[in-house]
């Protein structure tokens, strides 16, 4: 058997279907919102890799620095024969992980909806070690968790703050989840990015580069090729803003003017007014008595909370129970 396999756990017509439905839902109401795991085509994770290299993105280094300083400690703690990551990405840092857990790892389960950050990271990961087994899954995360029958103690693994892009009521259903796919001896190891001044945070979502910009607008150009649509990119501004009230940014794209998408494929027209603003992601900031409030209300307990030095992000290690 190859060491690397990936399944599908999303047939292309449901995640189709899935699309079709966000979009009719989200640009029919008032505040027009899509979520955001719409951006992760394979131009998206492209985008998305080159923010995590931009200097005001601080939380990508700050979680690598807490990874290589404690996957020893975590690799001790949890004993995990299987390492699960949702929202895995191109599992750049979690090699760090990979490395201590193994030899005693014995598969490696990455989840994702991007095929092509699937398929980049998992050849790559088995070609330089060899005897790791990847079993990739493709699927969405937000629709229930269902994974392969592996060997335990597993460790589920959730990073880069990604858990900071669901609401409130969304991370509450999603830990349950996560949750109940674990039994006891597993363990959960969650990366939330942290409340600091605003200042620092609309930098990281508004780089000077203008690489987050060509992400936000990235969706609308999967709207575009998969629903037919006729959205220029051109008319909209990017916009991150701090909503201090529920400390999380908001990323938007405001109409310069006012226009109408038509998107043939739902049979709609969507007008915006001049200034109107699409919500495409929030991503929540955290401190850490809520991650512990959010972790026991699904079955956790906060085992290690651990910082970078600058204190930018955090890492916990929780157990099941
Ligand atoms: N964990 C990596 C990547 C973070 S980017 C890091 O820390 O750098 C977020 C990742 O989650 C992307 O690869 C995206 O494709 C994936 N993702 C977003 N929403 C998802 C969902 N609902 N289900 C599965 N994967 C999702
Ligand atoms: C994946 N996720 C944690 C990123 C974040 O910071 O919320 C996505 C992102 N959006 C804009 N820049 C990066």
């Amino acid at each position: 058997m190859s060491p690397f396999q990936l399944t599908r756990t999303l047939a292309e017509d449901a995640m189709e279907a899935a699309l079709r439905a966000d979009v009719r839902h989200g640009l029919t109401r008032t505040p027009k919102e899509l979520p955001p795991k719409w951006f992760y085509d394979a131009r998206g994770s492209e985008l998305f890799d080159e923010i995590t290299r931009l200097p005001e993105y601080y939380p990508t280094r700050a979680e690598r620095e807490i990874l290589i300083a404690r996957a020893p400690e975590i690799a001790a703690a949890t004993g995990a024969r299987t390492l699960v990551e949702l929202g895995s990405g191109s599992s750049e840092k979690t090699r760090h992980l990979i490395d201590a857990l193994l030899p005693g790892l014995e598969v490696y389960v990455p989840v994702d909806v991007s095929e092509s950050a699937l398929r980049g990271a998992g050849e790559a990961l088995v070609a330089e070690r060899p005897g790791l087994r990847v079993h990739a899954l493709l699927s969405d995360f937000t629709q229930g968790i269902e994974l392969p029958e592996t060997a335990g103690p597993r460790l589920v693994a959730f990073l880069g703050g990604t858990i900071g892009n669901l609401l409130p009521a969304e991370r509450r259903e999603f830990l349950r989840g996560v949750r109940g796919v674990l039994a006891p001896g597993d363990s959960l190891l969650l990366g939330t990015d942290l409340v600091k001044v605003e200042a620092t945070l609309v930098a990281a979502y508004d780089d000077a580069a203008g690489v987050t910009a060509a992400f936000n607008k990235n969706v609308l150009a999967v709207v575009d090729r998969e629903l037919g649509a006729d959205a220029n990119p051109d008319d909209f501004d990017h916009v991150a803003r701090w909503d201090r009230e529920n400390e999380w940014i908001e990323m938007r794209l405001r109409a310069r003017q006012a226009l109408t998408v038509k998107i043939p494929e739902l049979d709609l027209l969507v007008p915006f007014e001049a200034g109107e603003e699409l919500r495409t992601e929030v991503s929540a900031k955290f401190r850490q008595d809520g991650v512990r409030d959010e972790l026991a209300d699904a079955g956790f307990s906060l085992a290690c909370w651990w910082t970078d030095t600058a204190g930018r992000f955090a890492l916990s290690l929780a157990a099941v129970g």
